[in-house]
């Protein structure tokens, strides 16, 4: 047997000769020779008395071989323990459609891993076939092979579920090379056991049996599935054998299933009211997915109702969502964790608790917001204390977007005042404070805060609306111009200070909404808000709402529809045209307007008649833009011929 392996495995021995003990020093390149002679037909491995093979299948380590690592080998094991993803990107062979291959880690699956890393309490929210199972089995497997004595328990809805998140793990291991396989104790449907110490255990919550021993990972499949008569003995016999040492782990993953417990558990955990970390992954993330694909598995599935269910991340699948896929993307691209700036942090009083900004808007101390020559509308909704429980501020940025984000709405920009967008930049959203309490709030946003001349407030009158508008009237730098208006009713005359919802102005702006994000004139980005929206749809009845429980930062974002009808945009609008570096108009114009103006009955140049009158000299306008020479030079000629030369 020495002369065997120090022959580095090149002999042609007949392995049967081999002794028994198992002493041998293996080594990958050992074990590699020892797989090609039998690839040859040179041995049968089955035949073979000490192979490093658990029950000679060459997929199985035999448990506690003594094995030589390479330096690259040892390197390699080094950072494959510190980066998951790392692992997972370069060893996990997972079945795909098109086979056992290495997959590679799209951008969410990168996510998740680090978060099931880093995280003790995940959840994970995820549309059909995105890959969960397989990202939290390729965990799993990282974790079973680069930790000692630790138990997994791996549970889900039902027994073929179970089945299948082990099958899983185990191609992961069945797959890694040699040197990174974890030793095989024992390999049962059910459970396995490795050398180091680990342990894998799979239940179904439909059997009544519970664990004798410590968990320190919990991973559950298919959560919202759980037959609800058996989450409590599942949180009576499981929950509390899961080790309370601060690195155990508890991981959720499920697609929704209606207003239940994974609906709960998810739901808080986006309010931050548990230590469950939320991550989410819609159909549209998925490479390929796209609106040609939704409406051909709507087709497949036989109804929207259907694809809702399974693809829609809607807790009620009847519901239509308000935003298409490709707006969605966007929004979910620009998610931003707000921050809570040094200014706004609750030392000396609370009144801006519950207030976060954008990063980059967070850059800016005191002194520049108040001088910021930038115009703000706080779009502003007060809780009606029944179902909505938060009152919010949500805090747009009224500005002009860059040229590269108007190019691809190009087709929309028929006028200037279409550049305008409004940027969220930050949130205050409160269930805390009573209205005389948030009133404090806003008067300290809007008087002390920034610069109250260029402040625009979109009020909500429904619930307590009038009483904060009433508030802020009695503010010594209140003047009537920072009210935004709008028409009350359908047939009004007159423009009114603040908003009044109906049934049907809210479908109106519901849909307005939905065309203004995707033209970019409403730019969303907060965590929350774009969460919000990515769940607010129509219901089967026809009202709007949103599925994440509350949707006030989603209604704040709807309302602001309003501002871009009101005469505040107009005046706002041509405030800061006159502000704008004349660079930038002329580039608007050369590349958006120019044609359209040229193209219209007048043929009016706008821009063109601006210059002229602020010039005060009349210039030749230029014909490049206007005329088509070519064409005017074979007009010429043909008149030549017609005529002769004149
Ligand atoms: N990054 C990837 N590249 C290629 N294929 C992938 C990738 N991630 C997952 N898959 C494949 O996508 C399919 C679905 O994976 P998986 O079963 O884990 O998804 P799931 O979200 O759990 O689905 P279900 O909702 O049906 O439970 C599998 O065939 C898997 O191999
Ligand atoms: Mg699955």
């Amino acid at each position: 047997m020495k002369d065997f392996l120090s022959n580095s495995g090149a002999s042609r021995i007949k392995l049967s000769n081999l002794d028994q003990e198992n002493t041998a020093i293996w080594t990958s390149e050992k074990v590699q020779q020892l797989l090609d002679d039998f690839e040859n037909g040179i041995i049968d491995i089955k035949t073979i008395k000490n192979s490093p093979f658990k029950d000679n299948d060459p997929v199985w380590k035999k448990a506690n071989i003594v094995f030589e690592y390479t330096p690259e080998e040892l390197e390699e094991i080094r950072r494959c323990k510190a980066d998951p993803v790392y692992f997972a990107s370069k060893y996990a062979q997972v079945m795909t459609e098109d086979g056992i291959q290495q997959i590679t880690l799209r951008d969410y699956q990168e996510e998740i891993i680090r978060s099931f890393k880093d995280n003790r309490f995940n959840i994970l929210m995820a549309s059909r076939q995105i890959g969960k199972t397989v990202m939290s089995g390729v965990f799993i497997a990282w974790y079973l092979v680069f930790h000692a004595d630790k138990n997994v328990l791996a549970v889900a809805n039902i027994a073929s579920t179970t089945k299948e998140v082990l099958d899983k793990i185990k191609s992961v291991f069945e797959n890694l090379p040699f040197f990174l396989k974890p030793g095989c104790i024992s390999n049962n449907v059910m459970s396995m056991k490795f050398d180091n110490g680990c342990r894998l255990i799979g239940r179904t919550t439909t059997k009544n049996t519970g664990i004798g021993f410590t968990i320190h990972v919990l991973y559950i499949d298919e959560f919202a599935h759980i037959n609800p008569s058996y989450l409590d003995f599942f949180y009576r016999a499981i929950y509390p054998t899961i080790s309370a040492s601060s690195n155990s782990k508890v991981i959720i993953t499920s697609t929704p299933n209606g207003m239940n417990r994974f609906y709960e558990i998810y739901m808080e955990a986006l309010e931050k009211k548990n230590s469950y970390v939320p991550l989410r992954v819609d159909w549209w993330q998925v490479p390929g997915r796209d609106d040609v694909w939704k409406k051909m598995t709507i087709a497949n599935l036989g109804s929207e109702e259907d694809f809702n269910q399974e693809y829609g991340l809607q807790f009620f699948s009847s519901d239509k969502l308000l935003l298409p896929s490709k707006d969605l993307k966007k929004i979910f691209k620009l998610r931003t964790d707000y921050t809570v700036p040094d200014w706004a942090q609750p030392v000396d009083n609370n009144l801006l608790d519950g207030f976060s900004v954008h990063p980059n808007f967070g850059k800016l101390d005191l002194d520049e917001i108040r001088y910021d020559n930038n115009f703000y509308v706080l779009s502003i909704d007060t809780a009606d204390g029944l179902s909505r429980d938060y009152s919010v501020i949500n805090v747009f940025k009224f500005a002009a977007l860059p040229i590269k984000m108007l190019e691809p709405v190009k087709d929309f920009i028929k006028k200037e005042t279409d550049i305008f967008s409004l940027v969220q930049v930050a949130t205050f959203r409160t269930n805390q404070k009573d209205i005389n309490e948030y009133c404090n709030s806003l008067e300290h946003l809007v008087f002390r805060v920034f610069n109250p001349d260029k402040v625009r407030l979109l009020i909500e009158l429904n619930h307590k609306g009038e009483y904060v508008m009433d508030k802020i009237s009695k503010n010594p730098d209140y003047w009537p111009g920072m009210l935004v208006l709008s028409k009350h009713t359908e047939a009004a005359q007159n423009w009114k200070p603040g908003l009044k919802l109906t049934v049907t102005n809210k479908i109106k702006f519901c849909e307005r909404f939905k065309y203004l994000a995707a033209v970019n004139k409403i730019l969303p980005n907060e965590f929350k808000t774009v969460h919000e929206l990515g769940s607010f749809g129509k219901s089967s009845n026809g009202t709007y709402r949103s599925q994440s429980g509350n949707d006030d930062l989603a209604m704040t974002c709807v309302n602001t529809s309003a501002f871009f009808e009101s005469p505040n945009f107009w005046e706002i609008a041509n405030e800061e045209l006159d502000r704008l570096p004349k660079e930038y108009l002329e580039e608007v114009h050369n590349r958006f307007l120019n044609e359209i103006y040229f193209n219209q009955a007048s043929k009016y140049d706008f821009g063109m008649l601006n210059e002229l009158n602020a010039g005060g000299v009349a210039k030749r306008p230029n014909t490049k833009t206007r005329f088509d020479e070519a064409y005017i030079e074979k007009y010429k000629s043909s008149i030549e011929k017609f005529y002769g030369k004149v």
